[in-house]
């Protein structure tokens, strides 16, 4: 069998170290051709070593240069580019046919749109691309023949219940709703004054998932399932009530899709996202994943309502969908800025809901159009963001 040559984009952050992972108990399966970093040098120069890409990209100048002489020190076949249009660059080089896309945030999106624009097989954990660009991506998956496939772990599973040719047709495949699981995070059963003093450590502390930090506060905050309900409309197309949230502390059992015959297909599994990496990285055959047997014997599994009260950013990431146009990429580009504040410790928590809201109110009833338009809404809505929680601080 002809190896998969693969790009990781974000390789040295927690989806990519989980995707070597899986690469690497596959020997001649799968072939890297780069990966990419930001600021992890020292990780960047191992995953090199281990790995022998051809070619290794940090979008951060300072941390490119100091990667090319760690290269040279090592003596390795590795070619070091740096900046944001290498991304692009590796992302759609002919001689991969398979892109990770697991940079952080809406920094990932040119090199995963230029990937769709190629045709490449795109395994998509960076769901901030999807709620951004959603119909522009989505359109150029479809003119290009390009395969998308999820990698969040809630998709994923959707993507495994729903029938194998599903065409994003709900009646013809008797699908009357998409169920999105979310563990609560780590802030569930806390009470609203505890979660308005909640600090960033408390935040990052999830209860069953290792993830990178900018994840950990949205899953705090909800925001992660408000990005992954709009990421839903897209992959799937789902109107928005179609799409059900529902709070399942444990874990397990990773979302369902509910039938017109009173069926419902959950997908379970132990929470290690090398399952979702490995079904994506193998499809349509199932591959090793390292992963530990699910262990159901004396386990309960509970299910409640989410409350959009405490945890508003759910509710934000629904209007901002039914809103439409660059709704749902002022709604993230205003979540990123707010926490990114609120990990400097310059922001409380409960501001990230407010500055989304009072950013939302600001921007959300712009074009969609093109890319340069979804950028332009990004950046205006960064200013906004960034003024007013500037304001909360005075
Ligand atoms: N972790 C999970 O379990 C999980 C589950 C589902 C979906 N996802 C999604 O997957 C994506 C990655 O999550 P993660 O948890 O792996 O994040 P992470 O651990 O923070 O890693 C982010 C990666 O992106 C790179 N990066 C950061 N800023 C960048 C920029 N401006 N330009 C280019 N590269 C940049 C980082 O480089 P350096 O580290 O070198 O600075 C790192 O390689 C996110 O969209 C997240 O929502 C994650």
């Amino acid at each position: 069998m002809k190896p998969r040559v693969l790009t990781i984009l974000g390789a040295t952050g927690t989806i990519g170290v989980n995707t070597l992972d899986v690469v690497a108990r596959h020997p001649g399966r799968f072939e890297i051709f780069a990966l990419t970093g930001a600021t992890q040098v020292e990780r960047m120069v191992e995953q090199c070593r281990t790995h022998r890409p051809r070619f290794a990209v940090m979008s951060e100048p300072a941390a490119a240069a100091e990667l090319r002489a760690r290269i040279a020190e090592e003596c390795l076949a590795v070619e070091v580019l740096e900046g944001a249009a290498a991304l692009t660059e590796v992302a759609t080089a002919p001689e991969i046919d398979t892109l990770m896309a697991a940079i952080v945030g809406a920094a990932g999106l040119p090199a995963t749109l230029a990937a769709a624009r190629a045709g490449k097989r795109i395994l998509l954990a960076n769901k901030e691309t999807l709620v951004v660009s959603g119909q522009l991506f989505m359109d150029a998956i479809a003119a290009s023949g390009a395969e998308l496939l999820p990698i969040d772990s809630e998709h994923n599973a959707i993507f495994q219940a729903l029938p194998r040719d599903f065409d994003g047709d709900f009646q013809q495949a008797g699908v009357k709703a998409l169920w999105l699981t979310a563990s609560g995070g780590p802030f569930r059963t806390l009470s609203a004054e505890a979660i308005a003093a909640a600090t960033p450590a408390q935040a990052v502390a999830h209860p069953n998932w290792v993830m990178g930090k900018k994840i950990s506060v949205d899953s705090a905050s909800l925001m992660n399932k408000g990005l992954e309900v709009i990421e839903a409309r897209w992959l799937f197309n789902a109107r928005p009530e179609q799409i059900k949230v529902v709070v399942h502390p444990q874990s397990i059992v990773h979302s369902m899709v509910e039938y017109a015959d009173g069926s419902v297909i959950a997908q379970m599994g132990t929470p290690d996202m090398r399952t979702p990496i490995a079904y994506a990285l193998g499809f349509p055959e199932r591959i090793d994943a390292g992963v530990s047997a699910l262990q159901l014997m004396g386990r309960q599994l509970s299910f409640e309502a989410p409350d959009t009260a405490r945890f508003p950013c759910l509710q934000l990431a629904f209007d901002a969908l039914v809103a439409g146009g660059n709704a749902a990429a002022v709604l993230n580009a205003a979540n990123e800025v707010a926490v990114a504040r609120f990990l400097e410790g310059a922001a409380s928590f409960n501001a990230i809901a407010a500055s989304i809201a009072h950013t939302l109110g600001k921007l959300a009833n712009g074009a969609a159009h093109t890319l340069d338009d979804l950028l332009e809404a990004d950046r205006q809505a960064r200013r906004v963001a960034d003024a007013y929680l500037g304001q909360l601080r005075a």
